[in-house]
Formats: C-alpha cells, structure tokens, sequence
C-alpha cells in the first residue's frame, strides 16, 4: 500500500503521458508538482482542479523549477524534442536531474521510447537520420539518469502512440487526417504495436509504488499491436467512415530514394521490426492494457473531430 504522504515531480503534468502520471497520483493522494509555460491553457486549468502544484516556467529557468521540486521525493521524467535543436532536450534533461538530485528526489522513473530497445540491433535505422539521432538522445537520457546516482530508477519505453492517429497529435501524420490515407516504409504484414498513454502512466504507478521491484528495468511498452491497414480500418470504423483510411505501402526504392530528406519514411522503416521488441503477454502481466478498439471508443469525440463527414 503506497503512503500517502509522496510528492511527485510530474514533467509534461499538461502533455498526455504526463498528465495521465498526474491524474493517476492524484487519485491516490499523492502531492504533484508540476510546470507549465502557459498557466491559463486548458490543460494547465484541468491540472490546477485537481490539486496539482502548477508553476509558469520554461524547463530551461532553473530557478522556477528549483521551487517547484522542491519537497519531492520522485520524478516523472518526460521531456519533449525540441525540432529546432536536438541538443536542447538532454540539456533540460540535465538541469532537471540535477536539480532533483539536489532536493532529495529518491527514485526517478523516466519514459523515453522504445527505439532505445531497438538502437543496439542491426535495424536499418539510416546513420545521421533524425531517427538515429533521436534514438541516441533518449539513450543518453537514460544514461544520465543512471549516472545521477538515484536511489531507484526505471526506463519505460513506449512505441508508437495511439493518439497520433487522432487530434491534437495527428497533426504530425496529417496525411492521415487530411488525405485519409497513410504513405509509410512500414510493410502490409508489418505488425505495429501501438501504446495508450494511460498504459504508460499504469506502469509508471507500478513504479512509484513498487520502486525496489522496477528498480533498473527497462520496459518496452505497447498495448495493442495490429497490421497498418487493420489500425486504418479501426480508425475508420469509429469515424463512422468504414473503409475510408487506406495505407500506401512504399518499395524499398522509394523509402530509399527519401532516406536524404527530412521526411519520416526512412525513420519508419525501423518501424516494421518494433514488434519484436514488445512482449504484449508479459506486459499484461503487470497491468491492463488498452486495446485500440477500446481507446478509440474512449476517444470516439476527438475521433469524430478528426474525421468529420465530408
Ligand atoms: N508520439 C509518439 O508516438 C511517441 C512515442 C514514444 C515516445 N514519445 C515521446 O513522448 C514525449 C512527449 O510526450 P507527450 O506526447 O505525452 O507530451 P505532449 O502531449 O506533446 O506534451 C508536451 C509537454 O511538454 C511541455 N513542454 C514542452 N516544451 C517545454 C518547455 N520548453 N518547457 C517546459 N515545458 C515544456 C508541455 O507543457 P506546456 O505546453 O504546458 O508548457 C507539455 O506538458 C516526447 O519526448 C516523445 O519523444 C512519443
């Protein structure tokens, strides 16, 4: 039974992992203290109604983030790339560790992604693509927290969100919403696992209210994993649109051909291995998890809003 007297430091309390993290502490009484640059967004007001500790600040004003970990005794790491400078996301990731550090925060439970399982293996992932850049971020992350010293820490490694297929996040794949189709290097027998940012915040709990049993693990998380064109069909079907979400499937000449661009088909290629790095029947052994049928009937407004009638 967990005490109720913790204080968390929740990163990202108003993004979608964190805030899950943030709502499930809540639940069970814990303190949650926070950061946001924008302490009027709807997702900062919905964090203030629940009792979470919200100050205004960017991660990079350490003073700020000083007071707000302050009296905590475990971190939720969760931090953002920054598009403009890949580097800016270990710095962060830095400052914050040693801060924590300094304010007595025993046990740090950090998600990064589930490329870091995948970087060490002959994948195909194309050197100096953003990818492996990426890649190579979250693992210098994990490494920093190691090197921190914390009493406990656990790596949780999420694949491929469930919500980038849906607004706000499907902005990134808006091909997917504005075309109803969805051109990737992944294959039509790829088997993509795909996670429900309430799945990472069930394990990141287990976590915190376990910490000598997570301690030192790193855990490759999915919830559900479907072929391309059968998570189309799902998204679809919800829409009300039966059919109307197709997958292009593109050679290995044309994923080749845009490997020198910016776009992210070279990066998804690795994507048709990422099964093989999660153990579905092994996870479930720990905690519910959500199957995409079940996520987009949790989700079916912002499924509707996606994808309107035409
Ligand atoms: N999408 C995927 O498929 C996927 C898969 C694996 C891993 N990931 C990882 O998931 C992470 C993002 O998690 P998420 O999607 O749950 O977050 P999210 O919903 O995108 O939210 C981003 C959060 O970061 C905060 N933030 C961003 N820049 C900040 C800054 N400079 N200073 C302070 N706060 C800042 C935002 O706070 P405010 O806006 O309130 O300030 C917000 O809480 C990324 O690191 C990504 O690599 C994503």
């Amino acid at each position: 039974m967990s005490s109720p007297e913790h204080s968390v430091f929740v990163c990202s309390a108003t993004g979608f992992q964190g805030g899950a993290v943030a709502r499930r502490a809540r639940e069970i009484g814990w303190n949650v203290h926070a950061t946001t640059r924008d302490l009027t967004s709807q997702p900062a007001m919905a964090m203030k109604s629940i009792g979470v500790h919200l100050n205004e600040c960017d991660w990079d004003n350490l003073a700020v983030l000083r007071d707000t970990i302050q009296g905590c005794d475990k971190l939720f790491l969760c931090l953002t790339i920054n598009w403009d400078d890949l580097s800016c996301e270990l710095r962060q990731c830095r400052d914050i560790l040693k801060i924590a550090k300094e304010a007595g925060v025993k046990q740090v439970v950090s998600s990064t992604t589930l490329g870091v399982s995948m970087l060490d293996s002959e994948i195909g992932v194309y050197p100096g693509s953003f990818m492996e850049k990426h890649m190579i971020n979250k693992k210098a992350i994990e490494q920093a927290v190691e090197d921190c010293g914390f009493d406990h820490f656990t790596f949780l490694r999420p694949t491929f969100f469930m919500a980038n297929f849906i607004e706000p996040k499907v902005s990134r794949y808006a091909e997917i919403r504005d075309k109803r189709s969805w051109t990737t290097s992944m294959t039509p027998e790829t088997q993509l696992p795909i996670v429900d940012h309430e799945d990472i915040a069930k394990f990141a709990m287990s976590a915190f209210q376990d910490p000598v049993a997570f301690h030192g693990h790193a855990i490759s998380l999915a919830s559900d994993q479907l072929r391309v064109q059968e998570i189309l069909d799902l998204l679809a079907e919800a829409a009300g649109q039966p059919g109307s979400v197709r997958a292009y499937f593109l050679t290995d000449e044309e994923v080749e051909a845009q490997a020198s661009t910016s776009g992210f088909s070279d990066s998804h290629k690795v994507l048709r291995y990422a099964s093989e790095y999660v153990d579905l029947e092994k996870l479930r052994a720990t905690v519910q998890l959500t199957s995409f049928r079940e996520y987009l009937e949790r989700h079916l407004e912002a499924v509707r809003l996606t994808f309107p009638h035409p």
